[in-house]
């Protein structure tokens, strides 16, 4: 059975808490006066939370700004504009829970020839119970894990993110996929085929535990799409993960009323604004820093490594295959990655 390293929201929340006192190193790296003026930054999740402040500050340094949302249109929009000063922000409507959703997305961005520079795969969701979606699969599975894959692989695959692997369109351009992922991956569990997009039953703890488990997933595949997308010497498109530290957001607005609030408190009291965990965000989807290479990981403005079970080859080929597997059974619009498989 899968395992994540918290099953516990309380103990989760504090443990984050411990991580603020780690050491900074890179926070200086990022000026204010760092600007990406003729770019285009993709955004999911971006009406609410980190999402939104990425949103803003990546807008106030005069990039073309994606908000992919499934509510809040165009009224989260209309804030980033007017908190960044920028009208170069537009909304779009992704629900990441509805796989039709992620094709007419990526079919309208194809359709108006549009290029994405920086594609941040921000959206996520913590249920205190499983939820099953049109498909079939449970939600927290489907948004935090196959939707991420989905996407990324229309955008490649449709050249929206230029390539050369899968459409030969890249022209010089480098670039990035970041995906939003936590670090209480570090510790969860092999993958489990035997439960692999599985429907099953969980509650607050176990939620909890799929939570880490599911980010640990993710930051396999990411990791084993950069293998596939890159070489030492060639970097088509970096992928690179992050996690933003503990962030006072709406991310337990479903947990049962009492631990909410306990939660809310918690956030409140002792976690960082959304405005300050963006700026390791927008410093690793910008900086020269990253240029050229692939597959990093920041937790906050720290340089880690992710759980050494990420880096593994035989796990990274094999998710990959029953990923694909998995999304061709549930997806009448499968689009084949042959080219990199
Ligand atoms: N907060 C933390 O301490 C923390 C720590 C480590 C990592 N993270 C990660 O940071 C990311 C952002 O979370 P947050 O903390 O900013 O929480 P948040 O305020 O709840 O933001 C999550 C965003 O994801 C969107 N989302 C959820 N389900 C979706 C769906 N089916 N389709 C499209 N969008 C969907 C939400 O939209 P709605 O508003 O419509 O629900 C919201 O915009 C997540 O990936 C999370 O795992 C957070």
């Amino acid at each position: 059975m899968a395992e994540g390293r918290f099953d516990n929201p309380i103990v989760a929340a504090l443990a984050g808490f411990l991580d603020l006192f780690r050491k900074q190193g890179l926070s200086d790296r990022l000026k204010d006066s760092d600007r990406i003026d003729g770019k285009t930054c993709l955004i999911t999740g971006a009406n609410s939370g980190l999402g939104f402040a990425i949103a803003v500050d990546l807008a106030k340094r005069g990039s073309h700004v994606i908000m992919a949302c499934r509510r809040q249109i165009p009224e989260a929009g209309e804030k980033v504009k007017a908190l960044s000063g920028s009208d170069k922000v537009e909304m779009m409507y992704l629900d990441l829970s509805k796989i039709d959703t992620i094709h007419d997305f990526c079919d309208t961005l194809k359709a108006n020839k549009r290029i994405i520079d920086i594609c941040i795969l921000n959206a996520g969701v913590a249920l205190p119970k499983s939820r099953k979606t049109n498909s079939g699969l449970e939600e927290l599975f489907l948004v935090n894990y196959l939707s991420n894959v989905i996407m990324t692989s229309r955008l490649l695959k449709d050249g929206t993110i230029p390539n050369d692997t899968l459409n030969n369109n890249k022209q010089n351009k480098e670039s990035r996929i970041l995906f939003i992922s936590s670090d209480s991956h570090q510790g969860s569990s092999y993958v489990d085929y035997d439960e692999f997009g599985k429907y099953l039953e969980y509650g607050v703890s176990k939620g909890m535990e799929y939570y880490s488990y599911y980010k640990l997933v993710a930051n396999t595949y990411f990791t084993e799409l950069s293998r596939r997308l890159n070489s030492k010497n060639n970097i088509d498109v970096a992928v690179h993960v992050i996690c933003p530290g503990p962030v006072n957001t709406n991310i337990v607005k479903e947990a049962p009323w009492l631990l909410r609030k306990m939660l809310r408190g918690i956030f409140f009291v002792i976690f960082k604004s959304p405005e300050s965990a963006a700026k390791a965000v927008v410093y690793m989807s910008i900086s020269e820093d990253y240029a050229g290479i692939t597959n990093e990981y920041l937790h906050m403005f720290n340089m880690k490594k992710m759980d050494p079970k990420v880096y593994e080859v035989d796990e990274g080929i094999k998710l990959w295959k029953e990923t694909h597997k998995l999304w061709k059974q549930v997806d009448p619009d499968f689009v084949s990655l042959s080219v990199v498989d």
